[in-house]
């Protein structure tokens, strides 16, 4: 799997995650979660260059629930994922990586989902965060 440039997310029995978890509320819970802890991280802080992370906030909200079923919102706003591509001018090293990942897990363990849910979301952010990494 590529770091979302496809669409995604089916769970059990046809479900896709994003109605598994209840819809946009569930990641705007753990993209919230997820940025207070940037917001605090030094390290991880600087690698985001606006002041304001209330866009970012967003971006990745609509990115993830389309990426597990929602509606297409991100690819309406941002045009095609190519996260990759969209990651290049970050410096993403093995500490901002595992930071990433670090924040994202604590986030996902404050909220109420299922062992698959959070089995999926896991995988999904491991791979994901090693695919973006682009420094040594
Ligand atoms: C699975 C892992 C990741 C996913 C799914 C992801 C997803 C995204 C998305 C969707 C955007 C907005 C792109 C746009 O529309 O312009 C974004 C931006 C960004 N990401 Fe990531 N990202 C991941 C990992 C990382 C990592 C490991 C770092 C570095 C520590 C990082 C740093 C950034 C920065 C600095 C931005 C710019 C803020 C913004 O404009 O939204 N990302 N990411």
């Amino acid at each position: 799997m590529s770091a979302g440039d496809a669409a995604g997310g089916e769970a059990a029995a046809g479900a896709t995650l994003y109605e598994a978890v209840g819809g946009l509320p569930f990641f705007e819970a753990l993209v919230g979660g997820f940025y207070d802890r940037v917001e605090a991280d030094p390290v991880l802080r600087a690698v985001y260059p606006d002041p304001d992370l209330r866009p970012a906030r967003r971006r990745l909200t609509l990115f993830l629930a389309q990426y597990w079923g929602g509606p297409d919102d991100y690819d309406r706003e941002r045009g095609a994922p190519r996260l990759r591509m969209r990651h290049i001018d970050f410096a993403i090293g093995p500490a901002e990586r595992d930071a990433w990942l670090r924040h994202m897990a604590a986030s996902l363990d404050e909220l109420d989902a299922s062992p698959e849910v959070r089995e999926a979301l896991r995988r999904y952010f491991e791979m994901g965060v090693e695919a973006l990494r682009n420094r040594d």
